[in-house]
């Protein structure tokens, strides 16, 4: 990122959880180790950068996996050291919170005015947080069990429809009723949400369905993803338009990886045709975990002076 704008933005995916049905901590963290230097090198030829021009290293010190993190901030630290330059740990849900203000050269700017409001939805975090600058937040409202992500992944393993299972959901919803059957949906006071109730219905409902037809998952397999997903978004918009009655902010955002999610994208927009809201919906490719939401928050990080000191230990929970 050169002042704020992006050069490059490279991802490593790693298939190999694909055979497990979910990420195998272990096998991330060794992915990591070995992907690590050819990323960042990558980074660096397609942004036309020399290691010697950097003036800052943002890493993300958590929330996630501990080996993983380790990986990066071990590598953030050596490197700021022989380069002799700075480094700064960002946290990685704010990255997701600034994915909006990623600049990229030539694209038109579609960035929300502070305070504004961000449905943080990812496979660890369920959220609504209220954004008054890059480096101010309150969590209004959060998952008090299970994250939406996780309950889109376990409702596709549920049906065998592999890992991860938003975007599987997502792409077989789109041939779906999502009214043919409905699901309950959780009474949870303020703007807290709960996705294992949900998860269990459909276990139950699933269940009970194979019992009378063997045949029940396949020949309903699109009305069951649009059904489950159509309570989902329900779950998620009916907080979000509490917290905007609450709180009178009218510009909105998502992130994390279930705002790739096109029925929830549609749904939003929708919502906020409807009721007056500015809706701000960062691209696909930077819903998912990637270093240029990081670099985003770093550089703002930096910008207002943080600087992390080398002993900085990466958090598995902030
Ligand atoms: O933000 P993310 O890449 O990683 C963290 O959890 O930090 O989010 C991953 C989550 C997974 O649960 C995945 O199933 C979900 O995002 N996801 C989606 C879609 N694409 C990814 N969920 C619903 N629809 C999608 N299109």
């Amino acid at each position: 990122m050169v002042d704020g704008e992006l050069r490059s933005n490279v991802i490593a995916s790693q298939d190999v959880h694909k055979a497990y049905g979910g990420v195998v901590p272990e096998l991330a963290s060794r992915a990591h180790e070995l992907n690590i230097v050819p990323v960042v090198s990558e980074a660096l030829r397609r942004a036309g950068v020399v290691p010697a021009e950097l003036s800052c290293i943002a890493f993300t010190r958590g929330p996630g996996l501990l080996g993983s993190l380790l990986v990066g901030t071990s590598f953030a630290k050596a490197m700021g050291l022989a380069l002799d330059i700075p480094i700064v740990d960002v946290n990685h849900l704010q990255g997701h919170i600034l994915a909006q203000f990623i600049r990229q050269p030539g694209a038109a700017r579609h960035e929300p005015s502070f305070p504004y409001l961000c449905l943080l939805v990812s496979g660890g975090n369920s959220q609504i947080v209220r954004v008054d600058d890059p480096l101010h937040y309150e969590i209004l409202g959060q998952t008090i069990d299970d994250a939406v992500g996780e309950a889109f992944d376990k409702c596709s393993k549920m049906l065998g429809l592999g890992y991860p299972g938003g975007p599987v959901i997502d792409a077989l919803a789109k041939n779906g009723d999502p009214l043919r059957f409905p699901f309950a949906k959780p009474h949870i006071p303020g703007l807290d949400y709960s996705f294992s109730g949900v998860k269990t219905s459909l276990l139950y409902f699933v269940r009970d369905a194979l019992a009378r037809d063997p045949e029940f998952l396949e020949n309903n397999k699109e009305d069951l993803c649009a059904s489950f997903q159509k309570t989902l978004i329900d779950i998620l918009l009916d907080k979000l338009v509490k917290a905007v009655r609450q709180t009178g902010i009218r510009e909105v955002t998502a992130g994390g990886g279930v705002s790739a999610n096109s029925a929830l994208r549609e749904r939003l927009e929708a919502e906020g045709s409807r009721r007056g809201w500015r809706v701000y919906l960062p691209e696909r490719k930077f819903t998912t975990d990637n270093a240029a939401m990081i670099a985003v928050a770093g550089y703002y990080r930096y910008l207002a002076g943080e600087r992390s000191p080398l002993d900085a230990a990466p958090v598995s929970r902030l």
